[in-house]
């Protein structure tokens, strides 16, 4: 069984790691405790160490190792990173790639998932270049176990509490449930708009964010499968691992993807697709006086559609925005497209779907059978879809 290695950082909260170790423990899991040189003087690593019945890791460099190169070997057998309390220190070194102690290091080296959970002064956590550094490792795909509200250890009241140990266990036990459940596919996620182009300087786009596919590659991801993600131009940071292929048009999406496809198991196609593009662009820029009175536009391949029509074995993944008749034309789609399921979304609403963070969708598979989602952010919604994925792969085995 993989080991969980719990990151102690040296918030005053430093004394709930011990439960969180316990919880972890309870579950039949071996912990390694990694402490930050700060931590190992705020409470003394030997109570980590008699918790944990392992020597506790401080120091990158030191004679007693018993491994040569520790931090990468105590990587490959780890399945869950748990930094426990993080300050704002640690979590600002893992956004930057600086590895100057043994726990810095180690984050760069583990592949398995990472669950933060913050702990410090309400300013700190506030500070504007502290949520940037949360806001830049979540969309590389660490998992945050929110701090909450309370009385904190300066004596302040605000944010900045770290959560509560039994949350931040069910979290982290949660994230190793879901680590290796499509381990061994590959997925084929697009994402974000196309770029159709009328000249040099100009284009015809949609207000494709890119969020719902970026969210579905991470939980990909995070569940252990090999993700190839094609992408149009947005302005996300890609999630770690994932091997990114950035495209600009329908034409240069639909050979990316078919490329790809072959060797995929599931394809999820998340980008906005544009549905027409100008039937003659121009090389040179179009100047004001030659402008044109109408431009004639041309339907773009359905991407999809194709796929529908050669698929072997894979499961296919659309998603519909619309704006009327939600689940009849979404219905209608499966159909047309031979989809294993479709994500519908009502794109009429500015609270879900284009642009925003939160979504609400029905899923509908290829029997027609509808699962209406609650209101949530993308990523938890990414989760519904891969469970409700993951249930079409275990009826085709
Ligand atoms: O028919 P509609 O464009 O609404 O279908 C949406 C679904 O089809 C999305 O999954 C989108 O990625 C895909 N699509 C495509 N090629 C297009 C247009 C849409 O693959 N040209």
């Amino acid at each position: 069984m993989a080991k969980i290695a719990l990151g102690v950082t040296s918030s005053v909260s430093i004394y709930k790691a011990c439960e969180v170790l316990r919880g972890f423990q309870k579950a039949g899991y071996e912990v390694q405790v990694l402490m930050t040189r700060n931590a190992a003087r705020l409470i003394s690593p030997l109570l980590f160490s008699s918790l944990s019945g392992r020597k506790v890791i401080v120091e990158l460099f030191a004679d007693d190792h018993p491994w040569s190169v520790a931090h990468v070997a105590l990587a490959r057998e780890t399945g869950l990173l748990a930094v426990v309390p993080a300050t704002a220190n640690i979590i600002a070194k893992f956004a930057r790639g600086i590895a100057d102690d043994f726990l810095s290091t180690f984050y760069l080296a583990v592949e398995s998932p990472v669950l933060i959970a913050p702990a410090m002064n309400a300013a700190m956590f506030l500070h504007p270049r502290t949520q940037a550094n949360v806001r830049e490792l979540r969309a590389r795909g660490v998992e945050f176990a929110e701090p909450g509200r309370g009385y904190l250890a300066c004596g302040d009241e605000g944010v900045g509490r770290l959560a509560e140990p039994e949350e931040i266990v069910a979290r982290g036990l949660d994230l190793l449930r879901r680590s290796g459940s499509l381990r061994g596919r590959t997925v084929l996620v697009t994402a974000g708009p196309t770029r159709e182009s009328l000249d040099p300087v100009r284009f015809l786009s949609n207000r494709s964010s890119g969020k719902m596919g970026y969210e579905m590659a991470r939980e990909a991801l995070a569940r252990g499968a090999r993700v190839v993600l094609v992408t149009g131009p947005v302005a996300l940071f890609p999630p770690a691992k994932a091997e990114v292929v950035r495209v600009e048009s329908a034409a240069e999406m639909e050979a990316a993807v078919l490329r790809e496809f072959p060797r995929a198991d599931i394809v999820v196609m998340a980008a906005a697709v544009a549905d027409f593009a100008f039937a003659a662009p121009s090389g040179r820029k179009i100047k004001k006086p030659g402008l044109p009175e109408s431009l004639a536009v041309v339907p773009t391949p359905d991407i999809l559609k194709m796929l529908g029509a050669r698929k072997a074995g894979q499961v296919l993944v659309g998603f519909a925005a619309e704006t009327e008749d939600l689940r009849e034309n979404a219905l209608a789609k499966v159909r047309a497209k031979n989809l294993d399921l479709i994500v519908a979304n009502d794109v009429s609403r500015g609270d879900i779907g284009f642009e925003a963070d939160d979504n609400q969708a029905l899923l509908i598979d290829a029997a027609g059978r509808v699962t209406p989602t609650a209101k949530m952010s993308k990523r938890e919604l990414s989760r519904e879809i891969w469970n409700v994925l993951e249930e079409i792969l275990v009826r085709r085995s």
